[in-house]
């Protein structure tokens, strides 16, 4: 069993579409082990999106992660990881496949609605930079 971190950002936590991001996730057997909403800093998302430094879209995407609340959540499940990013979609929901959280409700590739984990070792540091082990309840 595997677990991935998911953000549900600005652009979604704005129009309201919290839990049918959840329901999809869930309608996928993913297991919602951890959640809560935050209001990032731009300096705490820069600090999480450290690996992005160099791109050009570095600045934009730490406003934009910074603009309102975001929903952060641990996901649990069989291959938690891969299953989550294919729900998500492509980052760019123009090339997203039909059916995912991006290709509904992303409104552009800087404004893509969820983050997820990419990795296993990934995936155990973005945990917990937003979580303690308390927190996780599977
Ligand atoms: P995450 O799950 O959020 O990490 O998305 P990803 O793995 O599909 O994409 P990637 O790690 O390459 O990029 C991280 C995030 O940076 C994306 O989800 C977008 O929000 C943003 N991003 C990526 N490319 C662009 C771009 O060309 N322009 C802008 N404005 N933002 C971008
Ligand atoms: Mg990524």
């Amino acid at each position: 069993i595997e677990r991935t971190l998911s953000i549900i950002k600005p652009d979604a936590t704005r129009r309201n579409l919290t839990g049918k991001i959840n329901a999809k996730f869930e309608d996928a057997g993913l297991r919602i082990i951890a959640q809560k909403r935050i209001q990032l800093t731009e300096a705490q998302a820069g600090k999480f999106y450290e690996v992005h430094k160099e791109r050009p879209f570095y600045g934009e995407l730490c406003e934009f992660m910074a603009s309102a609340p975001v929903v952060v959540q641990v996901l649990e499940g069989e291959n938690a990881i891969a299953k989550n990013r294919e729900v998500m979609g492509a980052t760019n929901p123009a090339d997203a496949a039909p059916g995912t959280v991006r290709a509904e409700f992303a409104e552009s590739v800087g404004e893509n609605s969820v983050h997820g984990s990419d990795a296993p070792e990934t995936a155990a540091e973005e945990i917990a930079f937003y979580f303690s082990g308390l927190e996780l309840v599977g």
